[in-house]
């Protein structure tokens, strides 16, 4: 695992956005795994600028995010999938019918479910996986369990979390129970990750992370084991590392 402990979150959102930059210098058509949440958004900034200046073309660029909630229409202003065309699709130049976000109002779930890792696969795979962390070392929705589950599935939020979106909600009643993650054999099957973290509140589970031992307790302590993941935190989160 690699560390980079960038000043600030701005530093941080640029280091990640230029990793991106990078893989697609490299191959024109990459596929990139994408994340939501309130720290990849400053990358994704990051990358509507340089696409603005012609530093970066996604017109062969495909992408599959890791999760979205269920029961939440695509429209529907917290949905992962408008968060995408909000902070991202919408600004750049990418051919939308080649970005993916799992259907939380799919008819068939599991049908759903293997049609996304199909999908995945028939692409060749992820080339770079961006990745945040809950504060319980979730990532995507991998909850903290006993077992962890390989493929893209249903899964049941934990208190932690539905408490930690509330905040994007207008009262506890509406904020989702549960969602259809990328499981962790989809991450793990990502050429290249980079994991992002940033803030206060992030440097205890930061730490844990890097304990070099793997807890299903702690589902990122699994990217311990993968040759290629570089995770970037700024001063703050990276404050408890020993
Ligand atoms: P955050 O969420 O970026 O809003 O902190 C991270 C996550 O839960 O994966």
């Amino acid at each position: 695992m690699k560390m980079i402990v960038a000043r600030d979150y701005e530093e941080l959102s640029k280091k990640a956005a230029d990793k991106i930059v990078q893989v697609i210098e490299n191959k024109p058509n990459a596929v990139l795994g994408l994340a939501t949440g309130s720290t990849p958004v400053g990358m994704y900034k990051q990358l509507v600028a340089y696409n603005k200046d012609k530093l970066v073309d996604f017109s062969y660029v495909t992408t599959f995010n890791l999760d979205e909630y269920l029961g939440i229409p695509a429209e529907h202003p917290q949905s992962y999938q408008y968060f995408m065309k909000d902070n991202l699709f919408n600004h750049i130049n990418i051919d939308q019918s080649k970005t993916h976000v799992p259907n939380g109002m799919a008819e068939d779930i599991e049908l759903e479910c293997k049609t996304y890792d199909e999908m995945i696969r028939a692409h060749g795979g992820i080339d770079i996986q961006v990745l945040g962390i809950g504060n319980n070392g979730h990532i995507g929705f991998n909850e903290p369990d006993d077992e962890l589950i390989v493929g893209t599935h249903v899964t049941s939020l934990t208190q932690d979390t539905i408490k930690a979106n509330a905040r994007f909600f207008d009262s506890m009643d509406e904020v989702p129970t549960k969602a259809i993650t990328m499981g962790l054999g989809d991450i793990m099957k990502a050429k290249e990750i980079i994991l992002i973290a940033s803030g206060e509140a992030k440097a205890d589970i930061i730490s844990k992370l890097l304990a070099g031992k793997i807890d299903t307790q702690v589902p990122a302590s699994l990217l311990q084991v993968h040759p290629n993941v570089t995770v970037i935190v700024d001063e703050v989160a990276a404050k408890l590392i020993k």
